[in-house]
């Protein structure tokens, strides 16, 4: 009787120790992946940083900046999930961090003060983002990268650019991320008609700042109604979200905290998108035909080469459309002005 007992339980333990092996062997194989993050000391970094440490699939978290980041890696690494996790200082130390990488999300640079716009930060970022780019083309050239460094209408072009001159420019793989536009849109419109924020979705396409930001309102899923000067006001209250945080913050910087989420957000994407996971869509401002402007935010399909389709611009309404119209101008001045700092660069 003992005996049978026994029999039964270590067979059970077997069967269990094989179904966890199994397991393992399926997340060494799909999801054993790099991520780097440049800028992983600052305000967006650090959380971002703890975010990407909770998911299982990165095996590898390497932390770049110019400061700080032996502390915030020794911090991580004291996390019980599997990321080993390393921090790497000065341009000395980059090549380690981005050699082997994946995915390589990029908060470095400047954030806003009250009173500046996003193109205020320009002078500055410009070259943090062109030298970091540089470093990713050299070090990691297939790797995805996501620029979440402001002006991202201009900073993902210069990124491209500097790309081209390396000689390995794939449009697929590199992303401005705006899926904080996505993050605040879904927030507000949710808040506002009292539904369950889990299940909206509002996609936000053109560019990330002021009116290049736009949310299309009339594809929200759950079906919404905004119309006449509640929509203006919907529309302008998401477009100018991030200003609405800097004035808040009060001279302390911009968004920190709800960038990380989104950030991660779409770093997770992109490691499921890598892992083979089908259906994953997510809006980015990428280089596109959809537009009068070479570079456009819109949903993307994406696989484990990067954007597998771009979902173009969609049905819009006759005020979404006028939107988009609008924003052309300012886009275009955007994205000539990073292409012609990286021609220079
Ligand atoms: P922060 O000042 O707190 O952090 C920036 C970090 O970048 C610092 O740790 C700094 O040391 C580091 N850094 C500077 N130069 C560097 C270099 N050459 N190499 C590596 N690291 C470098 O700023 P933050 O609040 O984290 O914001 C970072 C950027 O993100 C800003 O440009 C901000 O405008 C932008 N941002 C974008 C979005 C978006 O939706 N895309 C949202 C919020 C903020
Ligand atoms: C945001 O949208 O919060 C960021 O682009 C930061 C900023 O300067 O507004």
């Amino acid at each position: 009787m003992f005996f049978k007992a026994l029999c039964r339980i270590s067979k059970q333990t077997v069967a269990k120790s094989l179904a966890q092996s199994s397991r393992c062997l399926s997340l060494s194989a799909t999801n054993n992946k790099k991520v780097a993050v440049l800028g992983a000391s600052g305000g967006i970094g650090q959380p971002l940083s703890l975010l990407l440490k909770q998911n299982p699939g990165v095996t590898e978290l390497a932390l770049y900046d110019i400061m700080h980041t032996p502390g915030v890696a020794a911090d991580l690494s004291h996390i019980d999930t599997p990321a080993k996790v390393t921090g790497h200082m000065g341009e000395d130390e980059i090549a380690d961090c981005l050699k082997g990488a994946d995915i390589v999300i990029m908060p470095a640079g400047v954030p806003r003060k009250p009173g500046m716009t996003r193109d205020d930060l320009f002078n500055t970022n410009a070259s943090i983002v062109a030298g970091l780019s540089k470093a990713c083309a050299t070090h990691c050239p297939s790797a995805f990268l996501g620029i979440i460094s402001n002006p991202v209408n201009s900073t993902v072009p210069i990124a491209s650019e500097i790309y081209k001159k390396a000689g390995v420019y794939n449009p697929n793989r590199i992303f401005g991320i705006t899926s904080l536009d996505i993050v605040r849109a879904n927030a507000f419109i949710a808040e506002a008609r009292g539904l369950n924020v889990s299940t909206i979705n509002v996609p936000v396409i053109g560019g990330h700042a002021g009116i290049t930001i736009i949310p299309v309102i009339s594809r929200c899923s759950p079906k919404v109604s905004f119309e006449g000067d509640e929509l203006k006001a919907m529309t302008e209250r998401i477009q100018d979200a991030g200003t609405e945080v800097v004035k808040a913050k009060d001279g302390a910087g911009s968004a920190t905290l709800s960038m990380a989420y989104a950030g991660a957000r779409f770093a997770n994407s992109l490691l499921d998108a890598l892992a083979g996971k089908e259906g994953v869509v997510e809006c980015a401002f990428v280089r596109s035909d959809v537009a009068s402007v070479p570079y456009f935010s819109t949903q993307l399909l994406l696989g484990p080469e990067g954007v597998e389709k771009n979902l173009g611009l969609g049905e819009l309404s006759d005020y979404e459309k006028q939107l988009v119209d609008n924003c052309i101008p300012e886009l275009e001045k955007s994205i000539a002005k990073g292409e012609k700092f990286a021609a220079s660069f």
